[in-house]
C-alpha cells in the first residue's frame, strides 16, 4: 500500500507529537512492506511568521494532492490580538473547509490503566467507548454574517445549518452506529434555537432509514452532565460544530488526559487527521507533551485512508500495552506515583515503536 501523507505540524507541541506519530507510521511501513511517503508544510503561527499567512498556498496545494493530512496543532498567545481569519486557528479552519471533510470522528475510550488519572470514579468510567461525530464545516464557525463592529460596539456570529448539511453528517453517524452498539445520541439546543429544531427534525428524518439504530436526543447542557455521570450509556454522539468542540474536550476527563484523544475528518476530498488537543503553549518545547493522541491519530490514518485495519489495531494495542507496562507522560501520572515510569515525549514515542515492532514480529 502506498500512502502520501502531508504533515502540517504547526505550533507549540504540534511538531513534538507529530514527530512521534510519523516515526510510528514509518515503523509500520518498514515492517509491513508499505510505502508511506511523507511531505512537510507550514501552517498556523509558524506560517504567519515565515510566509505572512496562516495557510500558505503551497501547503494547501500539497494537502489537496496528498492521500491524507496529519495536522499537529496551531496557535500561540502572540497571535491572540489578530482577527479570527488572520490567526493560526484561521489557517486550520481554512484547510478544513478546503479539504471538505464534514464529519469529524472523535473517539473517547476509558483506558483501564488511566482510570486512576481521572477525577471521576473508576466504576463510573470503566468500559466507556464513545464515538463523537462532530459536524465540522457549519454552525457558528462558518456562518455569515459575522463581524465585530467597533463603531457600534456590537459583534455577531451566525449559527447556520442547511437541511443538506445535517443530512450528510447524520448519515455518517447512523452508519457508524449501525456497525457499533446501535445507539445514536443527537445533541442540540432545540428548546431555544431554530437551528437546533432544524437539526433535530432532520436527524429524525434520516433516522427513519436506520430502524435498527436507537435514536435519542439530548439538550447540550444536560448532555454535558450525563456524560460525566453515566458515560458508558453513550455509543455514537452526533452534534454540531461548537457543541462537539466543547463536549469532546470534556470527554478527555473520562480518558484521563486531553493528550490521549485522536480525530479523523472524513467525507471530503482528502481526509484530515488531528489530535483533539491544541498547541499547549504552557508545556511546549519541554518534552512534556503526551504523543499518544497523535500516535492514535496515525492509526486512524491507516484505518480510514489506507484500509489497513490490522496495522491500525497494532498501533492501538501497542498504546494499551505501553500503558499496561506503567509508562506515562507527566499528564498521565497525576493520580499515580507507584509502579509507573514517567517518560518524555520522545521516550514515549520510542516505547510505542518498540512495542509495535514486537507485535508485528509475532503477528
Ligand atoms: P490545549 O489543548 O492546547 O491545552 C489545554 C491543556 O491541556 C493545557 O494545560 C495543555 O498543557 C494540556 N495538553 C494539551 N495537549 C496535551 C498533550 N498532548 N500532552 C499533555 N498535555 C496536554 O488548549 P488551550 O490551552 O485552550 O489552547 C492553546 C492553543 O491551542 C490556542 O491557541 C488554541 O486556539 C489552540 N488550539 C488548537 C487546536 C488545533 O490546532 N487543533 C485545538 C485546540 C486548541
Ligand atoms: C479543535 C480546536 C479548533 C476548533 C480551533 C483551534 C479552531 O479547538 O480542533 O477542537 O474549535 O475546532
Ligand atoms: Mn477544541
Amino acid at each position: 500500500m502506498k500512502l502520501r501523507i502531508l504533515v502540517t505540524a504547526g505550533d507549540g507541541i504540534g511538531p513534538e507529537v507529530t514527530n512521534e506519530a510519523v516515526a510510528v507510521l514509518k515503523e509500520i511501513a518498514a515492517r509491513g512492506g508499505h510505502e508511506f511517503v511523507f511531505d512537510e508544510k507550514r501552517i498556523g503561527g509558524v506560517a504567519i511568521v515565515q510566509d505572512g499567512t496562516p495557510l500558505p498556498a503551497d501547503t494547501l496545494d500539497a494537502a489537496l494532492s496528498s492521500d491524507a493530512v496529519l495536522l499537529g496543532a496551531v496557535g500561540g498567545n502572540e497571535f491572540n490580538s489578530l482577527p479570527p481569519d488572520k490567526r493560526p486557528e484561521g489557517g486550520l479552519l481554512q484547510i478544513r473547509a478546503a479539504l471538505g471533510g464534514f464529519a469529524n470522528l472523535r473517539p473517547c475510550f476509558s483506558f483501564k490503566e488511566l482510570t486512576v488519572n481521572s477525577p471521576l470514579r473508576p466504576e463510573v468510567i470503566e468500559g466507556t467507548d464513545i464515538l463523537f461525530v462532530r459536524e465540522l464545516l457549519g454552525g457558528l464557525y462558518f456562518g455569515q454574517p459575522r463581524e465585530w463592529n467597533r463603531n457600534s460596539g456590537e459583534a455577531w456570529n451566525t449559527m447556520r445549518y442547511t437541511h443538506g448539511e445535517v443530512v450528510r453528517v447524520a448519515k455518517v453517524a447512523f452508519e457508524l452506529a449501525s456497525k457499533r452498539r446501535k445507539k445514536l445520541t443527537s445533541v442540540d439546543k432545540a428548546n431555544v434555537l431554530e437551528v437546533s429544531q432544524l437539526w433535530r427534525a432532520t436527524v429524525n428524518e434520516v433516522g427513519k432509514d436506520f430502524p435498527g439504530v436507537m435514536l435519542e436526543h439530548q439538550y447540550v447542557d444536560a448532555m454535558a452532565m450525563h456524560m460525566m455521570n453515566r458515560p458508558r450509556d453513550f455509543d455514537v454522539v452526533l452534534t454540531e460544530n461548537l457543541f462537539g468542540d466543547i463536549l469532546s474536550d470534556e470527554s478527555a476527563v473520562i480518558t484521563g488526559s486531553l493528550g490521549m484523544l485522536p480525530s479523523a475528518t472524513i467525507g471530503g476530498k482528502v481526509n484530515l487527521y488531528e489530535p483533539v488537543h491544541g498547541s499547549a503553549p504552557d508545556i511546549a518545547g519541554k518534552g512534556l507533551a503526551n504523543p499518544l493522541g497523535a500516535i492514535l491519530t496515525g492509526a486512524l490514518i491507516l484505518r480510514h485512508s489506507g484500509g489497513l485495519e490490522a496495522e491500525a489495531a497494532a498501533i492501538e494495542t501497542a498504546v494499551r500495552k505501553v500503558l499496561e507496562q506503567g509508562f506515562r507522560t507527566p499528564d498521565l501520572a497525576r493520580g499515580q506515583t507507584q509502579g509507573v515510569s514517567v517518560l518524555s515525549t520522545k521516550e514515549m514515542g520510542a516505547k510505542v515503536r518498540e512495542t509495535v515492532k514486537q507485535q508485528l514480529v509475532h503477528a
